[in-house]
């Protein structure tokens, strides 16, 4: 795999990710510190599976012809508020930043928690990527304007994780990613759903990791976590953003998109799921139980989501942690046969995952009516 020239770079080696406005220069920075490519870890970056982050294209004209008149206040407030960038010069190591001890860190935790750190990276950078294509490829100033400052958001998330990662030795090659990647190409309405839902998400999850290791500190096994607060922010941001691009066009949340909706939730929700069963030491060095953890934070993505979709998923059905516990035992399963080659057993558990995404995916939603005011502060 291909080693960067460090000497090749033109970006001043003063300036630090956390500075940076604009992600060009932030993900050239990036690729020039990452001088020791890590061929495991971009291994692991350039996964497509459906549980890996992806990376996505989508329609740019159609997302460059929204016109924002219809929330233009809300927008407003929401640019300034971007605008005034709270976060400069917060994704950064400071004396906050204890000191970790990689070497003796037990294996399979330090597995996990890489695999963590590598997968969070792809995610973070799979939105640089996908905004700043957005603010290259556009024309419309509001668009454009969001897209920008989103990606430079992105952009110091993914720097920052960086930063953590070279201490253990590992770097993911963002240049090679950008170019060898698969990108999955999705309509701008699915990009609005998918993303939305993820930078929800992301905040919730962030968010109920943060006030947990702010009650059990003795669990915060690394200094990453302390700076949650300020990035759960930011991607809570984010997803107000997409929220009131979904309101300027009142057919995205009603009619037959409510069954998308619903897609989009289930499929996310079971993602993260079944992904953070796959991580049993790294939840428990956190003192988290992965299944309190995943209802926390599909309670609160519900009562956040609620500012825009007309549903929420009924997570106290009784199918409902029966469909996830399925769905996972199938995913570990098809795991086992995929690396023994084993054709038929593939095969079944293909089915039982399937399976148990219909019987997830058919429990009855619960409707409520959408607010007015759209625009929420983090409040958890
Ligand atoms: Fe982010
Ligand atoms: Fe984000």
């Amino acid at each position: 795999m291909n080693i960067q020239n460090p000497q090749k770079s033109d970006v001043a080696p003063a300036k630090h990710t956390s500075e940076i406005t604009d992600a060009e220069e932030s993900l050239k920075l990036q690729e020039a510190q990452s001088v020791v490519d890590s061929e495991s870890a971009t291994e692991v970056a350039m996964q497509n599976t459906l549980l890996t982050p992806r990376f996505y294209t989508t329609d740019f004209d159609e997302l460059d012809a929204i016109d924002v008149t219809p929330v233009r206040e809300d927008w407003d407030k929401l640019i300034a508020q971007m605008v005034s960038d709270p976060n400069k010069g917060h994704f950064k190591k400071n004396e906050d930043w204890d000191h970790v001890d990689w070497e003796n860190m037990e294996p399979t935790l330090k597995k996990e928690f890489l695999d963590f750190l590598i997968s969070s990276c792809t995610a973070e950078f799979s939105g640089c990527v996908l905004y700043k294509e957005m603010k290259r490829r556009g024309n419309n100033k509001d668009i454009t304007q969001l897209f920008q400052l989103m990606a430079r958001d992105e952009a110091r998330h993914a720097g920052f994780i960086n930063d953590a990662l070279r201490e253990a030795g590992v770097a993911v090659n963002l240049g090679f990613l950008t170019q060898k990647k698969k990108y999955t190409y999705f309509r701008p309405k699915f990009i609005y759903y998918a993303t939305y839902l993820s930078e929800k998400i992301g905040y919730a999850r962030y968010i109920t990791i943060f006030r947990h290791l702010e009650k059990h500190p003795e669990h915060r096994f690394h200094p990453i976590f302390k700076w949650f607060e300020e990035w759960c922010n930011d991607e809570f941001s984010h997803g107000e953003a997409f929220a009131l691009l979904m309101k300027t066009d009142p057919k995205l949340t009603s009619g037959k998109n409510v069954l998308w909706i619903k897609f989009f939730l289930t499929a996310v929700y079971s993602t993260m799921y079944v992904r953070d069963h796959q991580r049993p030491a790294f939840h428990k060095a956190l003192g988290v139980d992965p299944d309190w953890y995943a209802h926390e934070v599909f309670t609160k993505t519900s009562e956040l989501t609620k500012q825009i979709y007309p549903i929420t998923l009924d997570i106290e059905h009784p199918r409902w942690q029966r469909g996830l516990e399925k769905m996972q035992k199938a995913n570990a399963d098809l795991a086992v046969a995929t690396k023994d080659g084993k054709f038929f057993a593939k095969i079944g558990a293909q089915a039982r995952a399937v399976s148990a995404f219909i019987s997830l995916i058919t429990i009855p939603a619960k409707k409520h009516k959408v607010p007015t005011e759209t625009l929420m502060r983090p409040a958890y």
